[in-house]
């Protein structure tokens, strides 16, 4: 198997969310409930390994901090709409804006950022790929779903 970068690990997670988000739509209540609760976990921590690891990486070999800058507003948006659901129940109108904003902020990481990341010569996209997955790895299994 070839190594992997780490836009194509950013992007599997972004690939589960949406399956998981579709997956919502059609659940019964119990099950929505459960599926909130990996949304959120899934989401939280994929936010937090790009916030610690992949935009600082990427801030510094291309300097681009309007588009940083607007990335970490759209997660800050996601961590709102998150800590809405932490009461417990699993709100329909909530999951529809949260779907809804991360479909947005996940279509500018592939159109934009991913893209932009490949053709920039300093970033090492393996190396970022192998520390991404070990931070997640760590925080997975300090909060397991
Ligand atoms: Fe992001
Ligand atoms: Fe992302």
């Amino acid at each position: 198997m070839p190594q992997q970068d780490a836009c194509t690990l950013l992007d599997e997670d972004h690939k589960k969310v949406e399956q998981l988000f579709k997956e919502y739509q059609s659940a019964d209540t119990a099950r929505k409930q459960q599926l909130a609760q990996t949304i959120a976990q899934e989401l939280s921590v994929h936010m937090q390994i790009e916030d610690e690891i992949f935009y600082p990486a990427f801030l510094d070999a291309t300097g681009d901090d309007d588009m940083i800058e607007e990335a970490e507003d759209e997660h800050d948006e996601a961590r709102e709409l998150i800590a809405r659901l932490e009461g417990g129940k699993a709100d329909d109108e909530v999951m529809k804006d949260l779907q809804k904003a991360i479909e947005h902020h996940v279509g500018e990481e592939r159109r934009e950022m991913f893209p932009k990341a490949r053709e920039t010569s300093g970033l090492d996209l393996v190396k970022l790929a192998q520390e991404l997955e070990a931070r997640k790895t760590e925080l997975m299994s300090d909060h397991p779903a």
